[in-house]
């Protein structure tokens, strides 16, 4: 008698066989003789007078081993499904700018979406933090100095939450009606600031964002690769007050660098990486003809 941790000599053929069963077409010949051995087991057609009683016996044997080795297939399959991110409809292109605090990817994204928007693409630029009412609410509390001690995972999930939001209410929905979505931070982030600058670990956090996003990956990520001490020279320039994580010292900034390279580093095809140092308009330049080049290959 079969069990269900017996080898499938059909596995192979799995989804073919599942495709033909729930569509009511059964294409797979495997399959095909498992059916006609199943009804003939389960007495939907006559059994054949001529086969003997040992013969019937070992085809009921060899068709129940069919039937639970497809079941086994159909029911893994089917959880399979189950657990893979949700399916992403999205004919618009997701843009995230990520780098140090005074990269400059405020000035990019709203240089990125001015030039798309002149070119007369629909434009959605937004924000992490934030970007939805809830979004900005969580802003403010995890951003702004006191709130009292902000322990590193619940500062996690306050970020995650923040994006949880976003990508469903926000990203998803203006991918899905062919928008440009340029938003200022995404994982990266996270996976920087609270993986490698809060030491919670960058596996860890990648995956609870992944949770959070269900999946939802830019197209292409923009790393303005800037030193710790450019950074906070150029965010502190005219007395402005640095915020909650902008006033970490430079080793926690530093660190942050270095693990937003090592991101890059591992998917290089879906990153730009440019120093921040460059001149503005420099920098737009080739954004924007990177930009261009993924629009194009599109159409
Ligand atoms: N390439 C650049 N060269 C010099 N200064 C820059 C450059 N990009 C941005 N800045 C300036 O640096 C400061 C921080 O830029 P911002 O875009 O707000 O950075 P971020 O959003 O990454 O924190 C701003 O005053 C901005 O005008
Ligand atoms: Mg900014």
């Amino acid at each position: 008698m079969a069990s269900f941790g017996t080898a499938c000599r059909h596995h192979h053929s799995v989804r073919g066989q599942i495709c033909g069963m729930f569509s009511g077409k059964t294409h797979c010949p495997s399959l095909r003789r498992g059916e006609r051995a199943l009804e003939s087991c389960y007495g939907f057609v006559s059994p054949s007078g001529r086969v003997r009683r040992a013969r019937a016996g070992e085809r009921r044997r060899r068709a129940l081993s069919e039937f639970l080795c497809t079941l086994r297939s159909v029911t893994t399959q089917r959880l399979k499904q189950d657990q893979s991110p949700m399916p992403d409809q999205r004919p618009g292109l997701f843009i995230a700018f990520e780098g140090g605090d005074g990269a400059g990817k405020s000035t990019q994204a709203a240089r990125l979406a001015e030039s798309l928007e002149s070119l007369g693409f629909s434009v959605l630029r937004t924000r992490e933090p934030g970007g939805t009412p809830i979004g900005e609410k969580l802003r403010s509390l995890v951003l702004d100095h006191g709130h009292g001690t902000i322990d590193p995972r619940t500062e996690a999930l306050m970020f995650a939450a923040s994006r949880a939001a976003h990508a469903s209410q926000v990203i998803r929905p203006a991918l899905a009606q062919g928008a440009v979505v340029i938003t200022d931070r995404y994982i990266d982030s996270s996976v920087a600031y609270q993986g490698a600058g809060r030491d919670l670990g960058t596996v860890d956090v990648r995956r609870l964002n992944e949770w959070a996003t269900e999946g939802l990956e830019p197209d292409l990520t923009v790393l303005l690769d800037v030193h710790p001490g450019d950074g906070r020279d150029r965010r502190t320039a005219g007395d402005a007050a640095e915020d909650r994580l902008e006033s970490e010292p430079d080793d926690f900034h530093a660190r942050i660098r270095a693990a937003f390279l090592e991101l890059a580093q591992a998917r290089p095809e879906t990153y730009l990486v440019l120093p921040a140092k460059d001149a503005v308009e420099d920098l737009a330049a080739q954004i924007l003809r990177r930009v261009q080049d993924l629009l194009g290959s599109r159409t």
